[in-house]
């Protein structure tokens, strides 16, 4: 039997991933100062046996004042790499891809942990110890009603901003991880540069298309020449902005271009984040035509993302050549072992799970089977009495 698309292996550069299914970042905001502990060994950890092949590490800021929540995880500091580094030999250890999104939240940035509330920290809002702090980004347009107004950032701060995300890039490969992704979607620092509705500089990185896309690809080439040549490098969009007059999907099609010229090894399509809503309808598998469209217009291989929820779904978005891989959030917290499930659903066996439960839950099926239908006693009767 031909085994379905969703687990087939994808080699990009010098990293085979062993199957197309992809944890996408997830903000936890539940570190402090940037390091990770034992949280995130169990949150990533459970993605890795539950079958997913490369599981992307949440936005993982390049600065400290670049990160969205003093929650946020951070390579701005050697003393982050260690925690990482645990995480990453777990993921191995398992045979899964251990990615790591490079983030900079730009003018979203200092923002509550989202179940402390909406938007920006205020000083009445702030946790003890937890003081906003002012935000940069491309120009000094604020990010939405009642957000404060970023600094722009001027050409001599840009270039050191280039610099950290190259510092943070090393990082990321002495923490071992196989794949970086560069954060240019939902809003944040790069994306505030590539949209027309906060890039409004009149300089060499604002006005034309191409001039929106300048400094997001110097951050782009910068990042690739300091990751290894044979580690793929994929780069998150937004396809389109979350307003009708943003982004438009021709002009992240021409990003993607660029980013192929650069080395960029694979496209994760995803959108929204500028202009408040959402200017297209939602539905299951709704960015999946982005990705497909950023496919064939970049030649470049895609991610798609976005209630991607079952597996049949999930499978004939790669059999029909949209896109080459599939990454799932909340479907993942939903059901860390969804890729298991998916196996089982599509090939009928416990073959992809792993040697310590596979085996025994195939042979509970033949013991459930030889049962059928339930003849025992009714199993309430058999719970204790409460005392
Ligand atoms: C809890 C949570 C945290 C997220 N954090 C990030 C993040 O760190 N970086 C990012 O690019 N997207 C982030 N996203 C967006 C997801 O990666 C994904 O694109 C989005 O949830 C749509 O996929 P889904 O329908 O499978 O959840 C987050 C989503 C969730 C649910």
């Amino acid at each position: 039997m031909t085994p379905p698309a969703l687990f087939t292996p994808l080699t990009l550069r010098g990293v085979t991933l062993p199957n197309r299914l992809v944890v996408a970042p997830m903000c936890q905001y539940s570190v402090t100062e940037g390091v990770v502990g034992d949280y995130h060994l169990a949150h990533l950890g459970r993605f890795a046996l539950g079958g997913f092949g490369t599981v992307l590490v949440e936005a993982t800021a390049v600065t400290r004042d670049g990160r969205i929540s003093h929650g946020d995880v951070g390579l701005w500091d050697d003393g982050q790499v260690e925690g990482l580094a645990r995480v990453v030999s777990f993921l191995h250890s398992q045979g899964t891809v251990a990615g790591v999104q490079l983030a900079h939240a730009g003018g979203k940035a200092s923002t509550h942990r989202p179940w402390d509330g909406e938007g920006p920290v205020t000083p009445d809002t702030a946790r003890p110890g937890e003081d906003p702090w002012p935000t940069v980004s491309a120009s000094d347009v604020p990010l939405g009603e009642g957000w404060p107004q970023p600094h722009a950032l001027g050409t001599d701060e840009l270039a050191a901003l280039v610099a950290d995300w190259v510092a943070a890039t090393r990082r990321a490969e002495r923490a071992g991880f196989d794949v970086v992704e560069v954060h240019a979607a939902h809003g944040y620092l790069l994306n505030q540069f590539l949209s027309p509705l906060t890039n409004t500089r009149t300089d060499a990185y604002g006005g034309s298309p191409a001039a929106r896309m300048r400094f997001p690809l110097e951050v782009v080439a910068a990042v690739r020449a300091a990751w290894p040549a044979d580690r793929p490098l994929l780069v998150r969009v937004s396809a389109v902005d979350g307003a009708a007059d943003g982004t438009t999907l021709e002009e992240t099609v021409a990003f993607a271009r660029e980013l192929a010229a650069l080395g960029v090894d694979a496209v994760d399509t995803s959108g929204g984040g500028i202009g408040g809503g959402w200017a297209h309808p939602i539905g299951y598998g709704y960015q999946v035509p982005a990705a497909a469209a950023v496919k064939a217009g970049s030649g470049l291989p895609t991610m798609a993302v976005g209630l991607l929820t079952e597996p049949a779904q999930a499978e004939a978005v790669l059999a029909t050549g949209q896109a080459d891989l599939v990454a799932l959030a909340r479907a993942a917290q939903d059901d860390p072992n969804w890729p298991l499930h998916a196996a089982r659903e599509l090939t009928g066996s416990y073959d992809a799970w792993p040697v310590q439960s596979g085996p025994r839950l195939a042979s509970r099926d033949r013991l459930l089977t030889s049962i059928d239908p339930w003849t025992g006693p009714d199993p309430v009767q058999l719970a204790p009495p409460r005392t």
